[in-house]
């Protein structure tokens, strides 16, 4: 039996698992990691405050990967204050070498002769069918699709990852990859079965100890179930997916009343989060979280998350080849 997808084909890893880029904490060293473990990861471009230190990190992760393959996420949200350093971080990817670049956020077409010029294979992920079929069409690699439980941006339709994977296969030529609460090797089976090269998995990961953030922070994840997060912003159209704690709270109780993003920003603004993961306190900010959360029992190294997954896909795929017992 072989996982072997278009996936892995395309991004030259031996499984078809995508680490998504997760702001903050997807740095050189848990990319690295990724790339060590045969699945391929990609360096937040938008953690760093400079493009110097965006390129050390990149250096970094190509000394530490072992010659196996990694990226650099460009996420293209509207920017709320910085002026945006899109091209700049383009040039810089392609100047370094990078091979991958995983975009979200809004449409890659401004950004995609200059990727595709320098050779550079793109994945572009959004949260709903229609987004993908416009990137299908504009000539990206590969797209992803997540659904509603995922970590971070979910979009505002909402539909679930099941119903998505599966309309998404239905109508997606290129490599695809489906994502949003995937923890565990029978939701990779799950998402092959549904017509996907693979999943793309973010939450999860969060435990592994490659992972910067504050040991307290990854213990508090650990006694966390499916039920743990909860959705903010869906009044500004911008909705998140996060852990469900007293910002949280805050945020959905100011958003009844009313307020602009200029109110919300002192709770959910990327420094306050930023903050959390350095102290461990994890009831001060708005954390990227999704259902998978219930998979993260315990602290250990990627390599060993990720063998877990690949040994319970192999075991399933045993299984639902065997013939039923008489
Ligand atoms: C903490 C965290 C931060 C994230 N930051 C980003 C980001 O900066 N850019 C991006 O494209 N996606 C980001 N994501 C989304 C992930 O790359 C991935 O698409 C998502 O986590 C998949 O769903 P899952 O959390 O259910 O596995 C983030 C997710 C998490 C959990």
């Amino acid at each position: 039996v072989s996982l072997r997808t278009r996936a892995t084909d395309l991004f030259g890893t031996r499984l078809p698992i995508v680490a998504g880029g997760m702001q903050w904490l997807s740095d050189a060293a848990y990319v690295a990691a990724a790339a060590r473990a045969g699945i391929i990861g990609f360096i937040t471009a938008a953690s760093y405050p400079d493009l110097e230190a965006l390129r050390d990190a990149i250096r970094r992760c190509r000394d530490d990967a072992d010659g196996a393959p990694f990226g650099v996420n460009i996420s293209m949200l509207p920017k709320l204050t910085d002026a945006d350093r899109t091209a700049a971080v383009v040039d810089l990817v392609a100047a370094e070498g990078v091979r991958f670049v995983e975009t979200s956020g809004r449409s890659p077409e401004t950004h995609l002769p200059s990727l595709k010029a320098a050779g550079i294979k793109v994945l572009h992920k959004v949260p709903a069918v229609k987004y993908a079929l416009k990137a299908e069409a504009l000539g990206v690699d590969a797209v992803a699709v997540v659904g509603a439980e995922c970590g971070g941006h979910p979009g505002q339709e909402l539909v679930g990852t099941f119903v998505q994977a599966a309309t998404a296969a239905e109508r997606i030529r290129i490599p695809l990859l489906v994502g949003g609460g995937v923890g565990c090797g029978r939701q990779l089976v799950a998402a092959l079965a549904l017509g996907a090269d693979g999943v793309v998995v973010g939450t999860r990961f969060i435990v592994a100890s490659e992972i910067w953030a504050h040991e307290d922070y990854k213990r508090r994840l650990l006694g966390l179930d499916e039920t743990a997060t909860t959705l903010i912003m869906q009044s500004l159209r911008n909705t998140m997916r996060v852990l469900a704690n007293d910002t949280a709270a805050i945020v959905q109780a100011l958003e009844r009343q009313g307020a602009t993003l200029a109110d919300l920003m002192p709770h959910v603004a990327g420094s306050v989060g930023r903050r959390g993961y350095e102290t461990g306190d994890a009831d001060t900010g708005a954390f990227s979280l999704g259902q998978a959360v219930a998979f993260a029992d315990r602290i250990e190294p990627l390599a060993d998350i990720v063998r877990r997954f690949e040994d319970e896909a192999l075991a399933t795929l045993s299984r639902l080849g065997r013939p039923a017992p008489p």
